[in-house]
């Protein structure tokens, strides 16, 4: 009878601490994200500059409007992305996009129809391009042309 509300005490405290881990892990994994996520910084992004890249390098396949409808599409299965689609475009992070059009599809086991493009393109030119991609998307907030 003594002992129980020194049990009650023991016990509190152990969901205390498993609150505090569960909050401690959270916060780490935040971390971890936020760290593996490219920050466009609004400054540096040449949006006109992505355009001008998309139409040369990106258009024939994604279409000028980013919808997956350039000439080129009509033979690829699967197409490609409709930037355009807000929906799926949310789901994508900076880094994702980053990583798809340097390494090309393959890399993220996706279409190899998609090429890669880190030897032809420098890291500000793709991060351009990327910019003007997000601005396909008007749910994901990005600088308008
Ligand atoms: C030869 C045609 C072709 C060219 C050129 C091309 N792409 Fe793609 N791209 C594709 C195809 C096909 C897919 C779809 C891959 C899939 O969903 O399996 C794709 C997918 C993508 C995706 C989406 C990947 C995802 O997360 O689902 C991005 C972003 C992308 N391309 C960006 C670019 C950019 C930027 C350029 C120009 C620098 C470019 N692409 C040039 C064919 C092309």
């Amino acid at each position: 009878m003594f002992s129980q509300p020194i049990l009650n005490f023991k016990l509190n405290k152990f969901i205390v601490m498993i609150f505090v881990s569960f909050f401690l892990i959270g916060f780490l994994e935040l971390n971890l994200f936020a760290k593996d996520e490219i920050t466009i910084p609004n400054t540096k992004w040449d949006i006109e500059k992505g355009k001008r890249l998309f139409h040369h390098y990106c258009a024939h396949c994604h279409g000028k409007g980013g919808k997956g409808d350039g000439p080129n599409a009509v033979n690829l299965d699967p197409k490609p992305r409709d930037f355009t689609d807000d929906k799926y475009m949310v789901t994508r992070t900076n880094q994702n996009l980053f990583d798809v059009i340097s390494k090309g599809g393959a890399a993220i086991a996706r279409s190899t129809f998609m090429p890669p493009f880190d030897n032809t393109l420098s890291k500000e030119e793709i991060l351009d391009i990327m910019a003007y991609i997000r601005s396909f998307a008007p749910v994901i907030k990005g600088p308008k042309v």
